[in-house]
């Protein structure tokens, strides 16, 4: 059986999940996030690039993975050379859809929707400057939306005048969407709903579902699994409203948080 491990700072990495077990649910999935460093779009990059390298190769080794899906933007457009350097598996990195935003826009006028790290790294505007030249390209770098989604996936709603409040410079202005962070497909419906649902919203999921497939050579028709596979979760500290959060972690077919005993620094 393959095993894959995911990564992220917190449960955004669970809408690239998602996207990747509705392909392959003969995988077996390592879950894990950083909540102890969360969020990730306000740390420095010296200890994102650490934590990320450290995490990442000791489930990678422990579960001897065949993959690894480095399920966070904010992480991707940074540590992935350093971690490929040290494991000899494929690392997958989640980086914002620019491409397909840009070949979709009818106006040429686009918004990139990120943490405040991802829409100031060097990595997204040299995205940009490859695959949309002759776009406007507009950004909002915001952590109050990471919380929201992080919230809904225990079990509360997303605030959607807020929401509508921090999206108010898209509102007419843009015509398409990138969900630049992980957490955001998890409220893309609330986004959709803020911006009155005129926008096309393009996240990574599906593609890097694909790439998966891809690269571990493995059929994308096989029926859900019903035997026992266990999809695990690691958290690297304990995390709040634990029981609503595992509840949504069973609804998505993985177990119930684990502690990952991660080192204090
Ligand atoms: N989910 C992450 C991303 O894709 C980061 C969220 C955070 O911790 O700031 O960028």
């Amino acid at each position: 059986m393959k095993k894959v491990v995911i990564f992220d700072s917190g449960v955004g990495g669970l809408s690239v999940y998602q996207e990747i077990y509705a392909l392959l649910p003969q995988v077996q999935f390592i879950y894990a996030f950083d909540n102890a460093a969360f969020p990730y779009g306000e740390l420095d990059d010296a200890t994102l690039i650490k934590r990320t390298n450290y995490i990442v190769t000791l489930l990678a080794n422990q579960y001897q993975a065949d993959l690894v899906v480095i399920a966070c933007n904010t992480a991707s457009t940074i540590v992935l050379p350093s971690l490929r350097q040290q494991l000899t598996i494929p690392v997958v990195g989640v980086v914002p859809a620019i491409k397909p935003a840009a070949l979709i826009s009818q106006t040429k006028s686009i918004g990139l929707l990120a943490t405040p790290a991802t829409v100031n790294r060097a990595y997204t505007h040299q995205l940009i400057q490859q695959f949309a030249n002759g776009c406007d390209v507009k950004m909002i770098g915001s952590t109050r939306l990471v919380e929201m989604a992080e919230q809904k996936l225990r079990g509360k709603l997303v605030d959607i005048d807020e929401l509508t409040e921090i999206l108010a410079p898209w509102q007419g202005t843009v015509d398409s969407i990138v969900l630049g962070c992980t957490h955001f497909p998890l409220i893309k419906q609330e986004i959709l709903l803020a911006l009155n649902h005129q926008v096309n919203v393009i996240d990574s999921g599906k593609a890097i579902a694909k790439r998966v497939a891809l690269l571990l050579a493995l059929p994308t028709d096989v029926a859900a699994i019903t035997s026992s596979i266990k999809n695990v979760t690691y958290s690297s500290a304990a995390t709040s409203d634990a029981a609503a959060l595992n509840k949504s972690l069973n609804e998505m077919q993985l177990d119930i948080i684990q502690d990952l005993n991660y080192p204090h620094f």
